[in-house]
């Protein structure tokens, strides 16, 4: 290759660094003024920074810099700002009788109830009852959205369940029934338990055998109907379902109803006493509440 056919080089002015591969030689061309001014302040960025600000890592944290800057120090002073600025409403929410439509009716209250309830609600109530509360069909985990409750939608009745929760062995206020194990404990045969199945089919507008449901209704009323009723509706001081609406906590079918009758269930909801402030209680309530099903 020659490089007679090229401009004139440069090489005349800059010079070379010295370096050569190949016979190829590197130029000493000075670096853009503005690169290097650059260059330079960031240099000067940098040690300035590291002075002022958390820098060096050292075995426990790292240099706290002249500012004392933390930004986990800043995050609490923000929740403690706010904090401060809703202590207010937090005091009003403790003191407010539980009655949705005195809650309503101070917008401030109510609003900041129901976002916050929201909050408590994402962070302690989601993973079992869904982000969006609709439950978690065939797990026992009921829709917070329907009007179909268990153990009452009126504000107070969320907030008691929240409160104590739901056979737990932690709280001696938690909200208590027991399904008995028709089949495992021999109360039932199973041919009584297939003909109260079928019945329960029939109740609840299903498809179902009409001979075995006529029998399995005289097994119903003797054995089921002290907790769901002569008419299977349900009775929330036990907690017993209702087993005539197409809204099943466990399910349905043949088969979910015949294991549901033949070992039971004991659906288990932590207290939240400890775990959750009077105010965060409160507000949870009221944003299930809110969602639709309230009474
Ligand atoms: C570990 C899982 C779990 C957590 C966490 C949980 N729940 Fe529950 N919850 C349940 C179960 C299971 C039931 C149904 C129990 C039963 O069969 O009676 C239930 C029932 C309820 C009920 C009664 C519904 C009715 O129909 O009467 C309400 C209200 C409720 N939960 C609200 C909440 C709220 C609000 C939170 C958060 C503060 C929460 N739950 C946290 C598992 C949980
Ligand atoms: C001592 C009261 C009691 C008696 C008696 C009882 N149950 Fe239950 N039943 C309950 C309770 C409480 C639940 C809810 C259990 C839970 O959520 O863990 C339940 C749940 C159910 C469910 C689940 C409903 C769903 O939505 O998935 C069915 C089905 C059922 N019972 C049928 C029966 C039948 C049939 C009988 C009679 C053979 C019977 N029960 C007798 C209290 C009772």
């Amino acid at each position: 290759m020659s490089t007679s056919d090229k401009k004139p080089l440069p090489e005349d002015v800059v010079g070379t660094t010295g370096h050569s591969w190949d016979g190829i030689e590197e130029l000493n061309n000075p670096l853009p003024r503005w690169w290097l001014w650059s260059f330079y302040a960031c240099i000067a960025f940098a040690v300035i920074y590291a002075v002022l600000y958390p820098a060096v890592p050292l075995k426990s944290g790292a240099t706290p810099g002249l500012l004392g800057h933390s930004t986990r120090a800043e995050v609490a002073r923000e929740i403690e700002r706010f904090q401060e600025a809703n202590a207010d409403l937090v005091a009003r929410l403790i003191e407010v009788e539980l009655d949705p439509e005195v809650i309503r009716a101070d917008a401030d209250l109510y609003n900041y109830a129901v976002q916050g309830g929201a909050a408590v609600f994402r962070t302690y109530c989601a993973q079992c009852h869904g982000s969006g509360a609709a439950g978690v069909q065939a797990a026992g985990y009921p829709s917070l959205l329907d009007d179909d409750w268990l153990w009452g939608g009126a504000l107070e009745d969320i907030y008691t369940t929240v409160t104590h929760g739901i056979r737990n062995e932690d709280d001696p206020d938690a909200r208590w029934s027991q399904m008995p194990a028709f089949g495992v404990d021999e109360l039932l045969t199973n041919d009584e338990i297939a003909q109260v199945v079928q019945y329960v089919r029939k109740i609840s507008g299903q498809e179902h055998d009409a001979a075995l449901a006529s029998d399995g209704e005289e097994v119903f009323l003797y054995n089921c109907a002290s907790c769901h009723m002569d008419d299977g509706t349900g009775d929330r001081y036990q907690g017993a379902p209702n087993l005539t609406d197409a809204i099943w906590l466990y399910g349905g079918s043949v088969e979910t109803l015949t294991e549901t009758v033949y070992y039971a269930r004991f659906g288990i909801m932590p207290s939240h006493r400890e775990r959750l402030s009077e105010a965060d209680r409160r507000a949870v309530a009221t944003y299930v509440h809110q969602l639709g099903g309230g009474e």
